[in-house]
């Protein structure tokens, strides 16, 4: 585990760029699988989830080259093994969504069933299967493996049973060659998915997009290579936004991009945190007391799950009680025991606080109480996943005295250059392992 000693105390001033979104690098890699010839990102963020999803998409055939840093070609002329090793696959949980590319180019695919990444609830991927089924797919469970089978998928009609992000990333890949026309209803509908959208669109995919969370796909025969930039990723500028507030401090979040953040940026608003919105960013700022409110998370246009446990951390400095919902994922209050012990008062309730969600009768603690302002105290912690990492890092930059935060590569997974980073705002970092 690699471990940072933080001595807080100081507000994060100054100004931060952000590149592209993980969650999007990780749906393009796997989607340029579909065609064999090469495609160009730019905008590329240098993080953990892009080297694993280049290892995985390399694992299967694919070529890279980096111009620089944050350009990348891929090149998968041909597919060299349609299998994902267990090792791979359990390393986040992106490898079930190769299923796509290696039926289209060989027919079959064997993907670990057990995949790593944040524990945050069962994250089941049922929705995915049950869509390729529907194309014409045959799935197998072998020796703890999804064997997956196809002669050639064919347009479906689909309708998920919840929004899902990467089950809709998925089956549009997959419907993008299918023979005839797929409808997928109740799809996801967030940037990062319109933007893989975008990416299809340009190798040659006919996807149209309607206002009731519809795509309808008429699939074609070969896509070809496509150059595509990023769009930025709004998980980190909105967790940036949420740490300036929090610290009482002033930052510039550069490409930051307003319409994908206005849910973001309405709620900080509310809280009384401040920002502008820039040409080419938006500068975040604390100026005068922040209140409490009462906030549930949802799928795009909502409140992002990810940006809850940086705002939840921004809450413990407003006055009085605020409420926080978490409705996409059950299990996504596991940190907040780490900020009850820096003195965050937060008490949590498997009720639903807010409207019946559908963990309302599970026995999942997935609303929060929060009573503010507290006065943090540094800690020792150990990072549980992702963005509650990050989260972490701001607590212990906000407490007085040095704490410990070990586990630093689950955040590096999501977060470019972060110990840099968070060094111009001129937090007192120091990498002690
Ligand atoms: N779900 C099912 N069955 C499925 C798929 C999903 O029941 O087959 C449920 C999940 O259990 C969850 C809900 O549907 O309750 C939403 O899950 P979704 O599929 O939308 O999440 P995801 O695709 O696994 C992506 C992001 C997450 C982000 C969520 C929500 C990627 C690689 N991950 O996850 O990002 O929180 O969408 O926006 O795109 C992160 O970046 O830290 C992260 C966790």
């Amino acid at each position: 585990m690699n471990t940072w000693a933080i001595d807080g105390g100081e507000p994060l001033r100054g100004e931060i760029g952000v590149s592209g979104a993980k969650n999007s690098i990780t749906k393009l890699l796997v989607a340029s699988l579909l065609s064999d010839q090469p495609s160009h990102f730019s905008n590329v963020p240098n993080i953990g989830d892009r080297d694993i999803t280049q290892e995985m998409c390399a694992a299967v055939g694919a070529q890279f080259a980096s111009k620089n840093g944050n350009s990348l070609q891929v090149h998968t002329p041909q597919i060299t093994s349609n299998i994902i090793t267990k090792e791979l696959g359990g390393r986040n949980r992106l490898a079930i969504m190769l299923l796509g590319p290696l039926l289209h180019r060989t027919g079959r695919a064997v993907i670990p069933a057990a995949a790593g990444g944040d524990q945050i609830g069962p994250r089941p991927v049922d929705f995915h299967l049950q869509g390729v089924q529907r194309m014409g797919a045959r799935v197998e469970v072998k020796d703890g493996d999804y064997v997956i089978e196809a002669d050639g998928l064919r347009g479906a009609e689909i309708h998920l049973e919840y929004p899902s992000v990467t089950s809709t990333e998925n089956l549009l890949m997959a419907a993008s060659m299918a023979r005839g026309r797929t409808v997928i209803h109740n799809a996801a509908i967030e940037p990062e998915v319109v933007d893989l959208v975008s990416y299809l669109q340009k190798m040659g995919a006919i996807i149209d997009y309607q206002v009731d969370r519809t795509f309808v796909i008429d699939g074609v025969e070969k896509l070809s290579g496509a150059s595509h930039r990023l769009l930025p990723d709004r998980i980190v500028a909105a967790s940036l936004g949420a740490a300036a507030v929090a610290t009482r401090g002033d930052v510039f979040v550069r490409n930051a991009r307003q319409q994908d953040m206005l849910t973001f940026l309405n709620t900080l608003r509310r809280v009384g945190g401040k920002f502008e919105v820039q040409e080419d960013g938006i500068r975040f700022y604390h100026d005068g007391p922040l209140q409490a409110i009462h906030l549930e998370t949802s799928v795009h246009p909502g409140f992002m799950t990810d940006w809850q446990s940086p705002f939840l951390l921004l809450l413990t400095q407003a006055e009085g009680m605020s409420v926080v919902h978490e409705t996409v994922f059950e299990d996504r209050f596991g940190y907040v025991k780490a900020l009850q012990d820096m003195g965050a008062e937060v008490a949590l309730y498997d009720r639903c606080l807010g409207h019946r969600c559908r963990f309302a009768s599970s026995s999942y603690k997935h609303s929060a109480v929060i009573k503010g302002p507290s006065q943090l105290r540094s800690a020792e912690v150990i990072v549980p996943d992702l963005r509650a990492g990050f989260t972490y890092l701001i607590a212990a930059i906000m407490a007085e005295g040095k704490s410990r935060v070990h586990g630093i590569e689950h955040i590096t997974r999501g977060y470019e250059d972060l110990e840099a980073s968070l060094r111009s705002l001129g937090a007192r970092i120091q990498a002690i392992q």
